[in-house]
């Protein structure tokens, strides 16, 4: 079979859930929330999500750092949780979000390698650039692309088209990577290369779109690179 990823120059990838890890606000909640904090924190990026997708469906706009405070208001109240604090403490967390821990060394090695590197998010410039920064990968990305730049939220195709027009690459030219299966597979039927780093064991999306290649780990990516 031909290597689908043949002709890639530049990785791109996602940055919440793909290379930062929101689970880590686990450590803020536990006090409140005690067993009930990974169920809390789905709560919370699930509404995060749907409300991102409802709003490119409308063709309306809000920032991430709104969308995502206010989603975390509704999941505090479908929690019966009523702490200023907690909600200050986890937003603050939203900033400082670790690497995951196979990123940084998948990065580095992708950059040896001529790879060209970015980041394509949901997140507002100054949420991606606090996360690229806490976690001291900032000389490694060309570009950090936020769909603040094109007001619209992924899945909508001028969040794609951004990386395009940014990188000055056809869609071929680029392999995108996201853990989240819906970006993926959006980004692949928008026509770039795509590798969905399935780190959770998610079953195949039934969407437009079919990802090139699927890992379970940023760790597995750069030998699917050619050099
Ligand atoms: C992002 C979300 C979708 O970083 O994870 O764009």
């Amino acid at each position: 079979m031909a290597d689908p990823l043949r002709g890639v120059v530049a990785c791109v990838f996602d940055a919440y859930g793909t290379l930062f890890d929101f689970s880590a606000v686990a450590e803020e909640c536990r006090a409140a929330l005690g067993e009930r904090a990974g169920a809390f924190i789905a709560a919370w990026r699930g509404k995060q999500l749907q409300t991102s997708w409802l709003l490119a469906a409308q063709g309306r706009h809000r920032d991430f750092w709104t969308v995502t405070g206010d989603a975390l208001d509704h999941a505090l109240a479908a929690f019966e949780i009523d702490s200023a604090e907690l909600r200050e403490r986890l937003m603050a967390r939203y900033l400082t979000l670790p690497a995951f821990p196979d990123a940084p060394a998948a990065l580095r090695e992708l950059k040896q390698r001529g790879q060209r590197l970015a980041i394509l998010s949901n997140g507002t410039p100054a949420m991606l650039e606090s996360l690229v920064k806490a976690a001291g990968l900032g000389e490694l990305f060309e570009a950090v692309l936020s769909v603040e730049e094109v007001g619209a939220f992924k899945p909508h195709p001028k969040v794609y088209q951004l990386a395009l027009d940014r990188l000055r690459l056809p869609a071929e030219a680029i392999s995108f990577q996201s853990s989240n299966a819906w970006d993926a597979y959006a980004a692949s039927a928008f026509g770039m290369k795509v590798v969905w780093c399935n780190r959770s064991g998610q079953r195949p999306e039934r969407l437009p779109g079919a990802p090139d290649r699927t890992i379970r780990s940023l760790a597995e990516l750069p030998g699917l690179i050619a050099v």
